[in-house]
């Protein structure tokens, strides 16, 4: 099982950001756990600030991965090309946030993501990509 995470602008401050909503590990250590917990599935991680790298990457995945993991931060609120990218693809792509999205402001509310995906998981914090892990293994 081939599964590629990828993380949109800003998720590169994990563990310094905004800790209160966003927690307090980096997301390096926590994918580190991840790899050793599921050391069944090859994974591989990806981060930009860039939209056209993010959707570089997931036309790269796209094809050939079993899955993609994609918390798109703010672009998932403004980004027609990511979400043409994803619907472009023939990979499935589960979107995830950490916080819950619904108990922001209301622009959070909006997703170029959700339409075209195969499932959302929101507000679990980084657990929510080893529930979006889980649902490829099954
Ligand atoms: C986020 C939520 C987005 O609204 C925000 O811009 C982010 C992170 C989340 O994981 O909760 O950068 O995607």
């Amino acid at each position: 099982m081939r599964i590629v995470i990828i993380n949109g602008p800003n998720l590169n401050l994990l563990g310094k950001r905004e800790p209160g909503i966003y927690g307090s590990s980096t997301f390096e250590a926590f994918f580190e756990k991840l790899q050793k917990k599921y050391a069944e599935m090859e994974l591989h991680y990806f981060q930009s600030n860039i939209e056209g790298e993010l959707i570089d990457k997931i036309q790269e995945f796209g094809f050939s991965a079993d899955g993609i993991i994609l918390n798109a931060a703010a672009y998932t609120h403004t980004s027609v090309g990511i979400g043409d990218a994803i619907k472009a693809v023939e990979t499935p792509v589960i979107e995830v946030h950490i916080s819950n999205v619904y108990q922001r402001e209301t622009f959070r509310h909006q997703s170029y993501i959700s339409p075209n995906a195969t499932g959302i998981i929101v507000g679990f914090g980084l657990q929510g990509y080893e529930l979006a892990l889980q649902s490829f293994s099954k």
